[in-house]
């Protein structure tokens, strides 16, 4: 089967590595919205235009499911995007759940886009945990801008996370919940900044369990080279300078998997 993978940029790539290392008889399409990015700072209406002229380019290319890699393009538009289309849809949910399961009456950090943290689904789920004592909300807008750029551990990168998670009492926490695709490429220089005793958690795994049971997909050891198309908001990529881009990304992406 075809699966289409959607993101504002190419944050969706965390969820598609994973995806290319556990589905050994899927062929991919990877559609990063790169006119668009970054979505956290717009409106939830102007990403739900975004995001609906996306899947009207993505339901004409023959898949049978969509991934929506992206947490905030989740949050404005899945339930839209399930009313309009048929096929199956799955989106991200930050992994809060996952986080109070393993470490139960901790503290967790949710760091996403402001669209996320401001938005009825992240808060309709942390009273559906009974976990509002227990979470704390962080929008991280700049990482976005700063992983479009390839830019990973500069100082202002380092500068950035400092300060942003300066305010936290982190001996009451157990772990940072990664609630943006696009926050994968930093563990290392979060892990940097953190005490050692916080964990990283991201959906991935999730919405990947959620894409198998619906499409009914078979689960094994993924294909060395499986097949991709990358799509720049619906311009075929072929320039190998681009895919070198990609394939960078995808590298990162290696390093940052076994950081926990
Ligand atoms: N990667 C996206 C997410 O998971 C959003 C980044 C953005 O475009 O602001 O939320």
């Amino acid at each position: 089967m075809k699966i289409a993978f959607f993101d504002s940029g190419i944050g969706g790539l965390s969820v598609l590595h994973h995806a290319m290392k556990i589905l050994p008889d899927e062929e991919f399409i990877f559609f990063a919205d790169e006119d668009n990015v970054p979505y956290g700072v717009k409106s939830r209406e102007q990403v739900l235009g975004y995001v609906d002229a996306a899947f009207k380019f993505l339901t004409a290319q023959n898949v049978g499911a969509i991934v929506v890699a992206c947490n905030t393009a989740t949050s404005a538009a899945v339930r839209a995007m399930r009313e309009k289309y048929s096929l199956p849809i799955v989106g991200m949910e930050p992994a809060i759940k996952l986080a109070l399961d393993l470490y139960p009456n901790r503290k967790v950090l949710v760091t996403a886009t402001e669209i996320t943290i401001r938005g009825e689904k992240i808060h309709k789920l942390i009273n559906r945990l009974h976990a509002k004592n227990l979470v704390n909300l962080r929008a991280l807008p700049k990482l976005v801008d700063f992983a479009e750029r390839q830019e990973f551990h500069s100082d202002a990168v380092e500068n950035y996370l400092r300060e942003e998670f300066a305010p936290y009492d982190w001996e009451n926490f157990s772990s940072v919940v990664l609630g943006c695709t696009h926050f994968n490429y930093f563990k290392d220089t979060m892990k940097k900044i953190l005490p050692a005793q916080i964990k990283f958690l991201d959906g991935n795994a999730g919405t990947l369990n959620q894409l198998v049971r619906l499409a009914n997909l078979r689960v094994g050891e993924g294909k060395k080279n499986p097949p991709v198309e990358y799509f720049y908001s619906g311009r075929r990529v072929t320039s190998s300078e681009e895919l070198a881009r990609l394939e960078s990304y995808l590298r990162r992406l290696d390093e940052m998997e076994v950081i926990i």
